[in-house]
């Protein structure tokens, strides 16, 4: 008998005790292969030699200092880390315990920016539908996903959403690339201009969504025009990459590949590789300049924030990515596994879509591939493929309502930057025999 209240209350988890490399294994010696690093974390692996030593170290030197009394030496160095990396504009890092605190802390930036600068109207924030940006009231206001958002709706503050950029899912077949991104773009503009332009803070968006649609990169231009529909109306752009960030899709930033800076920019998963509970907003200039010559404090904190512990590892892990040139390996082994899901699933009746950037790739399962048409809810099928996954001694990520937030199956691949060739060959080997097995089950 449990008494942890367990993400599902009546399901039976296996016990992890050990992890090392890309395994975790279970009290009972069962080994899986972690090719989701969790949801989209473990960027090192487990057990990363580098990291554990700079966490101990930390702990041996200062393991707290409330940053309401002092700033520590780890804390500036991580900042001074990220900011030198940061997309362009980026001028200072507000450090966090996670992704959910990250996007808090952006909605408050943002519209105390506003305030501090005497346009304390603006209220509204425009986020898209089939986005997830965390489960506390703010962040799951501004998410797009019904179910998540459903039983809590009369808590949550007002919020505006758009469509996703969604190519296999949006885009008409009389349409390019192009002209869909541009439609996207016009349907923001008209979102804003609808609300009242002077009253519109700022629009928030996944750089390539991932939880709740799986793996979907936008298309081309798009975030470029959706960058200069947002310049137009002075409203901010918040770019979400807690799980599309940090070395994830090949570059450090996802945007980068997009040709765009955001104003403000929250990252976390693959910040800290899961070694440590971590996560930060980085801020632009303005917004900055904004506040330092209003008011001067950011009216916001809490506890541990800045936690030297989480500081050391979140450091380390980013040497450790740029000393071994982990993001080439990203590119090389992402452009594998996806040449190997093509070959595997591409003629798969059940497989409607093959997504994604680097190593954050997505298979999308279908009832009819040729009218698109999703299994049936009731099916559980992502539950089914996750068990069949498990059972082979696989972690993966797979998720329902890729659609709409109830219909739709997906399964999201996220493996750690260290993945080898013959990671891959098994990766893709047992996840095959995952999908078929799931679907034979529902068939018989
Ligand atoms: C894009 C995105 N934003 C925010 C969050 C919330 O992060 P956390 O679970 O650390 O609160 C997640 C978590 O999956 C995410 O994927």
């Amino acid at each position: 008998m449990t008494h942890i209240l367990h993400r599902l209350i009546r399901h039976d988890y296996p016990r992890a005790a050990t992890a090392r490399g890309l395994y975790i294994h279970d009290r009972d010696g069962k080994a899986y292969l972690d090719a989701s690093g969790g949801a989209a974390v473990s960027c090192l692996g487990h057990g990363h030699p580098d990291v554990l030593a700079a966490m101990h170290a930390q702990i041996d030197t200062l393991a707290y200092a409330h940053t309401s009394f002092f700033t520590t030496d780890v804390a500036e160095a991580l900042a001074d880390d990220l900011i030198a990396h940061a997309p362009p504009g980026m001028s200072h890092v507000y450090l966090v315990s996670g992704g959910s605190e990250a996007i808090e802390a952006a909605l408050k930036l943002a519209r105390q920016y506003f305030v501090e600068k005497g346009e304390p109207q603006r209220r509204h924030f425009i986020a898209r539908r089939q986005s997830y940006h965390g489960n506390t009231l703010g962040a799951l206001a501004v998410g797009g996903n019904e179910w998540r958002r459903k039983q809590f709706a009369p808590l949550l503050i007002e919020t505006h959403h758009v469509s996703p950029c969604f190519e296999y899912r949006g885009r008409r077949d009389d349409e390019t690339a192009e002209q869909y991104g541009q439609r996207l773009a016009d349907e923001l503009d008209a979102k804003i201009r609808a609300l009242g332009p002077d009253t519109v803070i700022a629009f928030v968006a996944e750089t390539v969504v991932g939880a709740t649609a799986g793996a979907v990169p936008p298309v081309p231009g798009y975030f470029r025009k959706v960058r200069e529909v947002c310049d137009r109306h002075g409203v901010l752009l918040i770019l979400d990459e807690v799980m599309s960030g940090m070395g994830r899709t090949g570059t450090l930033h996802a945007c980068t590949q997009d040709g765009v800076s955001p104003d403000l920019m929250t990252i976390a998963k693959g910040l800290g590789g899961g070694y440590a509970a971590i996560g930060a907003v980085l801020v632009g200039g303005k917004v900055i300049d904004a506040i330092s010559a209003g008011s001067g404090l950011f009216q916001h904190g809490h506890t541990y924030i800045g936690h030297p512990v989480s500081c050391a590892a979140a450091l380390a892990v980013q040497r450790v990515i740029r000393r071994d040139k982990l993001l080439d390996n990203v590119v090389q082994q992402g452009a594998l596994l996806r040449r190997r899901l093509q070959e595997r699933f591409a003629n798969h009746h059940h497989v409607g879509d093959i997504r994604g950037r680097g190593l954050f790739q997505a298979i999308e399962l279908v009832a009819d591939r040729a009218e698109k048409r999703p299994f049936d809810p009731a099916l559980k099928l992502n539950a089914r493929i996750k068990a069949e996954a498990m059972a082979r001694g696989l972690l993966v990520y797979p998720m329902g309502g890729t659609i709409d937030g109830v219909q739709g199956d997906h399964v999201l691949l996220a493996p750690p930057f260290i993945v080898q060739p013959q990671d891959i060959e098994t990766i893709v080997e047992r996840l095959g025999g995952a999908v078929d097995a799931a679907i034979a089950g529902i068939a018989t």
